[in-house]
């Protein structure tokens, strides 16, 4: 009998030896929520620890996050005027924009803003971009969504991340930010954004929901992985920077094929109905969250991510698990 596996496995100390997969806190991206007013604190009830904040909130809770490590945000915004054309994503006060200000007052290189950028928290029909005649109209969302990308970066954001998924929103953003000097602002393209049901929680939280409809026009077939390859591969070409899986956990295979045929960063979003389910479970005593999270987190890491966004992040950092 060969024992030569077992040996590998008889103390910590020696599986720390052979681990082939590490997962370290530096690839946690932690999405926030921003709400326009002030000293807003407020739970989002579908997604247990995480909660809506105002720009100075936001700064307090910041901080208390870089204290641990926490040095890379992903903003989300809304709570403007919702119109047919979402022109209120792309003014300049938005209170992304505001925030993004903000933050980099006071914590000016310390601290890396990503922001989200998508028209559907902005439409009052919550489409990710224009509809036209019943249909969402592909080349003038994404003019509309190179105008936001352009607002954030003209707030001071290190990175734009289009999740619309419309065709030629990439070229369209890295065109608009040259043409006005913002060639170290990058992008982080939701490239292998599928239809799927787990943004359930997100969308009550962003206000975010589609009116009619659903999203499978512009969204990827969870059915079709060759087709999500070739749309990460348009985004490679149009100058992404990073390229995104979303959601995660369903998706391990996509991120592992990604990683395999792209040399970009790759970045997966463990999104918020994978984080309330563990959350719900865990309430329940059902589960250890610890362990389950930390089992996650290494499963991306083994898929190939080397980027993770996730609501677990403050955990993770605050309660030790890494
Ligand atoms: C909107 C957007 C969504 C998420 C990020 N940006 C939802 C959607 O496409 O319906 C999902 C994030 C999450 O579920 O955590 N473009
Ligand atoms: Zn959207």
């Amino acid at each position: 009998m060969i024992h030569r596996p077992r040996r590998l496995r008889k103390n910590a100390i020696i599986r720390e030896l052979v681990a082939e997969t590490r997962f370290h806190k530096d690839m946690l991206i932690y999405p926030y929520f921003i709400e326009k007013g002030k000293n807003i604190t407020s739970p989002i009830n579908s997604m247990p620890g995480i909660n809506h904040f105002s720009p100075d909130t936001l700064i307090k809770d910041v901080e208390k996050g870089l204290k641990k490590g926490i040095n890379k945000i992903l903003l989300f915004g809304g709570g403007e005027e919702k119109s047919e054309d979402g022109k209120s994503a792309y003014k300049k006060d938005t209170v992304v924009a505001q925030a993004i200000k903000l933050l980099k007052k006071i914590f000016g290189e310390d601290i890396y803003i990503i922001t989200d950028v998508c028209l559907c928290a902005y439409t009052s029909h919550g489409h990710c971009g224009i509809i036209h005649d019943k249909y969402v109209d592909n080349d003038s969302s994404i003019a509309a969504i190179a105008k936001m990308g352009l607002t954030h970066a003209e707030a001071g954001a290190d990175m734009v991340a289009p999740s619309d998924m419309m065709d030629g929103r990439v070229g369209a953003i890295r065109q608009l930010l040259d043409k006005n000097h913002f060639e170290n602002t990058a992008i982080m393209s939701y490239s292998i954004k599928f239809a799927s049901s787990y943004y359930g929680p997100f969308r009550e939280a962003a206000d975010s929901a589609p009116q009619f409809g659903d999203r499978k026009s512009y969204q990827m077939d969870f059915r079709n992985p060759n087709e999500t390859m070739q749309e990460a591969y348009l985004d490679e070409e149009e100058g992404a920077d990073i390229l995104m899986v979303k959601p995660a956990l369903a998706y391990l295979d996509i991120i592992n094929r990604l990683r395999a045929s792209s040399n970009l960063p790759i970045a997966c979003y463990n999104v918020s109905g994978e984080y309330s389910m563990v959350k719900a479970a865990a309430a329940k005593g059902w589960i250890d969250e610890k362990s389950i999270v930390m089992e996650n987190m290494h499963a991306f890491v083994r898929a190939g991510s080397g980027l993770i966004i996730t609501y677990h992040a403050r955990d993770i950092v605050e309660k030790g698990w890494a």
